[in-house]
């Protein structure tokens, strides 16, 4: 199945974990990378894989908070490619941390990752779909998006933000060819998660939280940025899709 032949995709936060999933998906059903990361090495790391593969990727370092270096990267994929049909906005950073003890600064850059950034590479990227006609926009939220969890206050009120962001965009420019969609993964393995969480803690949270009993794979978020991307979902947006093994459904 090639959905996306010819098609150019840009990823932010595509040199690991779900990112990776998400462009290598994009990748291997026909579309031309445009792979965004602030970490030369991962992106050094993907490049690699990605040509082993036989795709084409053109790597981007850009921190996505800083506004001037996606508009670099926005127009820098342009250049190459003269268009811009998906964008996967996935980039995020996330830790745990108290409410009460929670620091300005941790606060600012939580929301300056998530939100902020966010926010400036799908401005960047919906002013060029607008010129070309068209395209499919897809924001990275999270379960914490639409409930909280305690100890990441900053995290949930970004990952809300961009719900709202997300259907305010599909308000504004739908009328320009232009979907806009969200995704809402639950627990899913990746660096991440791995990061964070110790595998007992894991393991005692997936048998209290996840009915289908497992956590989920970035595969598994992938698939679902593909279907939104695709002509699948060609009368599909402003909504959010959870991809979290049920556990909303308490
Ligand atoms: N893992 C989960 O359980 C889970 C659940 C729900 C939502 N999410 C969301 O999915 C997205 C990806 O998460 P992941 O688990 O793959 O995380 P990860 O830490 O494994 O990967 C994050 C990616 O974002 C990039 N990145 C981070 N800060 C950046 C910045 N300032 N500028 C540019 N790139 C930056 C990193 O280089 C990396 O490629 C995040 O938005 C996260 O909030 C993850």
């Amino acid at each position: 199945m090639e959905r996306f032949r010819n098609k150019i995709a840009f990823v932010t936060g595509g040199s690991r974990g779900i990112g990776l999933a998400i462009a290598e998906r994009f990748a291997a059903e026909g579309a031309k990378l445009a792979v965004v990361s602030n970490s030369m090495e991962e992106l050094n790391q993907a490049e690699r894989q990605f040509k082993a593969a036989g795709y084409v990727m053109l790597p981007l370092l850009a921190d996505v908070s800083d506004a001037d270096q996606i508009e670099r990267a926005v127009a820098r994929t342009v250049s190459q490619w003269g268009r811009i049909d998906i964008l996967a906005n996935n980039a995020g950073i996330a830790w745990e941390e108290d409410f009460l003890e929670m620091k300005d600064n941790n606060w600012r850059k939580m929301l300056d990752i998530n939100l902020n950034g966010m926010f400036y590479t799908a401005q960047r990227v919906s002013r060029q779909m607008v010129q070309q006609g068209g395209g499919v926009i897809i924001n990275m939220s999270s379960t914490n998006g639409i409930v909280g969890e305690a100890k990441y206050a900053h995290y949930n009120a970004s990952k809300g933000g961009i719900v709202l962001l997300t259907k305010t965009m599909a308000l504004e420019l739908g009328g320009c060819g232009i979907r806009v969609n969200a995704v809402c993964p639950g627990y899913i393995q990746s660096p991440m998660s791995e990061a964070i969480d110790s595998p007992e803690f894991v393991e005692a949270y997936i048998r209290a939280n996840i009915p289908l009993g497992r956590a989920g794979v970035p595969d598994e978020v992938a698939g679902v940025f593909a279907f939104l991307a695709s002509d699948d979902a060609a009368f599909i947006t402003g909504t959010t899709l959870v991809v979290d093994g049920g556990q909303l459904a308490f």
